[in-house]
């Protein structure tokens, strides 16, 4: 039974000692292209970009750092170009929308691990599989400690690094990486009234190459997801990335339909990203990595960084090859952009052909209809994390920062999260509160299924950011204009 205790998410929070977020407020464009993956050709689904200009089919390292080339993130020493598949709605009629992003993407570079060593020139990584449309694990994830400390099974925790926030501003946010697949549309049309956050942490670890032909293989997830313990071979500690994205899903409140990602998963499980590393140099983002330490995340908190304003960074866009030019990928358009079939799942996902290659046809697809089981698939319900760690004005990742409006301070040990062992350190998002309790230094369980977890919760130093809930509002905002928008 729980008790009236609010309940909360902890996370660690000694071992990030700094952080920074990478606004890139507009979209360099959305296609279907894809430079890692589809090197050269037309991807198989539709992608939202950002950040380098110099971005295509034949994108490089090379491209999107010449001279001439612009960026629309807000740091312009960072060409980088991130990417993510586009969100859709799809009308029971067949008729498919793309949803509204709303703020563009917050790419996070996080230092978790020790020792973080910057990404080299020409490095550029995939997270996720798109072809995956179950999640497999227990329901929510189990305590931390409980997992694997080798990291050897990279299924697993791919598919705890995405996350699906059910966003609400007027309530305490969920915390990251909380849900694994997407809320029912049911749940969302009554909960989630400030839209869908797409999270997606990346590996960092790294085996010192810059890339793979899977865009995977070289590099992996240490054992928590986020930290934790590097597998053999993977010795180098790369900043730790986490994207968001905001997508107002609630402008469908009501609406009969579905929400399926670009490459036609309604599940949300085959989420996924790439990241192709444009910093103007090694060095300079080493330096970055070792002198922006300030804990509030802020880029306007590194003197090294040259910020340009979000309307210089909106006008940076890369020109769409004329072979898409026809896409219409934001619809209204007959099923998704283009010919991409809707996969259920549970099992994989199967390779398509894809509309405009040589040699396929560009024709609609018929709207394959959700097996019986679809609506009753579980989904979690609303746990909020502890705002005091979470930062919530430009992005949800709970970072290393505790308050202490009541004058208390707390945080958990993770004096040895390196180690092999470690009962003091969690994620989970159920947690009796520790925050009800009046004694700062205590211990409180978690409760999961018939297991009580003991977790000791210590006071530590930590330096208090407010975050300004400015720009919560101003996403609201956003959110709102957008909503009429959408309804056409
Ligand atoms: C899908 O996930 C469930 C657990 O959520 C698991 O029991 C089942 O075996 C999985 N199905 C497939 C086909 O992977
Ligand atoms: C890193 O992994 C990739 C993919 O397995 C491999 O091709 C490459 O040789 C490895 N690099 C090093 C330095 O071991
Ligand atoms: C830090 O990482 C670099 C690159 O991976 C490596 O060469 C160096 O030995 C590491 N230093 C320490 C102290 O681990
Ligand atoms: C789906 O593919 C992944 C690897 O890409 C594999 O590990 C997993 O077992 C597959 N699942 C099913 C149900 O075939």
């Amino acid at each position: 039974m729980r008790s009236q205790a609010a309940i909360v998410a902890l996370t660690l929070v000694s071992s990030v000692t700094a952080f920074w977020r990478m606004p890139c407020r507009s979209q360099t464009g959305k296609a279907r292209i894809d430079p890692i993956l589809d090197y050269g050709e037309i991807s198989a689904h539709v992608h939202t970009i950002h950040g380098g200009g110099g971005f295509g089919f034949d994108a490089t390292y090379d491209t999107l750092t010449a001279e001439d080339s612009c960026t629309s993130c807000e740091v312009t020493q960072d060409h980088s170009a991130y990417w993510t598949p586009t969100l859709h709605f799809l009308y029971t009629n067949g008729i498919a929308v793309m949803v509204d992003q709303v703020g563009g993407m917050l790419a996070y570079y996080l230092y978790y691990l020790t020792n973080v060593t910057a990404f080299q020139e020409g490095f550029q990584m995939v997270a996720g599989n798109p072809l995956l449309r179950n999640f497999s694990g227990p329901f929510p994830d189990t305590d931390l400690s409980s997992w694997p400390t080798d990291p050897t099974d990279q299924f697993f925790l791919q598919q705890r690094a995405l996350g699906f926030n059910c966003l609400n501003y007027a309530i305490d946010p969920e915390a990251s990486l909380y849900r694994h697949e997407f809320p029912t549309k049911d749940y969302m049309d009554a909960n989630c009234l400030d839209g869908l956050r797409l999270e997606l942490a990346f590996p960092s670890c790294g085996n010192g190459s810059a890339t793979s032909t899977d865009g995977k293989s070289h590099v992996a997830y240490p054992s928590l997801v986020k930290e934790g313990n590097c597998p053999e071979g993977f010795d180098t500690h790369l900043p730790f990335m986490f994207f968001e994205t905001i997508w107002n899903t609630y402008a469908f409140a009501g609406d009969d339909g579905q929400f399926v990602l670009s490459m036609g998963d309604p599940t949300g499980t085959g989420y996924h990203g790439d990241f192709m590393m444009g910093w103007e140099s090694k060095e300079f983002l080493q330096s970055a990595l070792d002198t922006c330490t300030s804990e509030t995340g802020e880029i306007s908190d590194c003197d090294l960084f040259t910020i340009q304003d979000d309307s210089v960074g909106a006008q940076c866009t890369f020109p769409v090859p004329d072979v898409l030019a026809d896409d219409n990928v934001e619809g209204p358009r007959s099923g998704l952009p283009v010919a991409v079939p809707i996969q259920y799942g549970p099992d994989n996902a199967t390779t398509y052909a894809v509309a405009g290659r040589s040699g396929v046809a560009t024709s609609s697809v018929s709207v394959s209809s959700a097996p019986s089981t679809w609506s009753d698939r579980a989904t979690l319900s609303y746990s909020a994390a502890n705002p005091s760690v979470t930062s919530t004005a430009l992005g949800g990742i709970v970072v290393n920062v505790a308050a202490s409006s009541a004058g208390q301070k707390y945080g958990v040990d993770s004096s040895s999260t390196q180690s092999t062992s470690s009962s003091s350190i969690t994620a989970a998002p159920l947690i009796e509160s520790a925050a009800a309790s009046p004694d700062p230094v205590t211990t409180s369980y978690i409760t999961q299924g018939n297991e009580v977890i003991e977790m000791a919760i210590v006071e530590v130093e930590v330096t208090v950011t407010a975050t300004p809930t400015a720009g919560a509002k101003h996403r609201r905002h956003l959110a709102k204009h957008q909503h009429h928008a959408v309804r056409r």
